[in-house]
């Protein structure tokens, strides 16, 4: 297992991953190019088999403090080793800063489990925040072992 930063080169196998991580909400291309592209991205993948099986990408709002972890996922025959908690805690450890934010479907429960484990608490419930109603909590969690001044 190897978790390293995702390139461009990456885009066919972060579709793979996107569609079969999120049947409803896969983000279109042109939001897979930008966030393998955008500065201010912390961007990882998870290499096991000689294959991309994992991602997560992390925006750092550095004004405000916050990262915000935008996308996690992990191909369904990768799941439970461990792949996601390694994902979030080298992204959270890149972003450096005080605040980490992020949404997750409020019946994700598999997700909810690996952020309340790893500290994030809910701070807010956004109604019918997805695109076919569902409604999203948000998580936030405090850096306490940042380096940042
Ligand atoms: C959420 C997700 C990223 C977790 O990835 P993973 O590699 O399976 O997670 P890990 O193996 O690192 O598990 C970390 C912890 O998450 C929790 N967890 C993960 N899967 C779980 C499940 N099926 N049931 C209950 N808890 C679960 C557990 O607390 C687990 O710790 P433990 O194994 O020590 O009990 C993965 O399920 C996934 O890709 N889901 C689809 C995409 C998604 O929903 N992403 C989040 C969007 S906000």
């Amino acid at each position: 297992m190897e978790i390293i930063p995702a390139t461009l080169r990456d885009l066919v196998a972060l579709r793979r991953i996107e569609q079969a991580c999120f049947p409803k909400d896969a983000w279109p291309l042109i939001d897979l190019v930008a966030v393998l592209s955008f500065p201010d991205v912390i961007r990882l993948k998870a290499i096991e088999d000689g294959q991309m099986v994992g991602f997560i990408a992390g925006d750092l709002r550095r004004t405000e403090g916050l990262g915000w972890i935008a996308t996690v996922g992990i191909l369904p025959g990768y799941r439970r080793r461990g792949f996601g908690r390694l994902l979030l805690l080298e992204c959270e450890r890149r972003m450096n800063t005080s605040r980490f934010r992020l949404c997750v479907r409020k019946e994700n429960v598999e997700a909810i489990r690996l952020y309340e484990t790893e500290g994030y608490v809910v701070t807010d419930t956004w109604n019918k925040y997805y695109s076919d109603g569902g409604d999203a909590l948000v998580m936030e969690k405090y850096n306490h072992t940042a380096d940042f001044v």
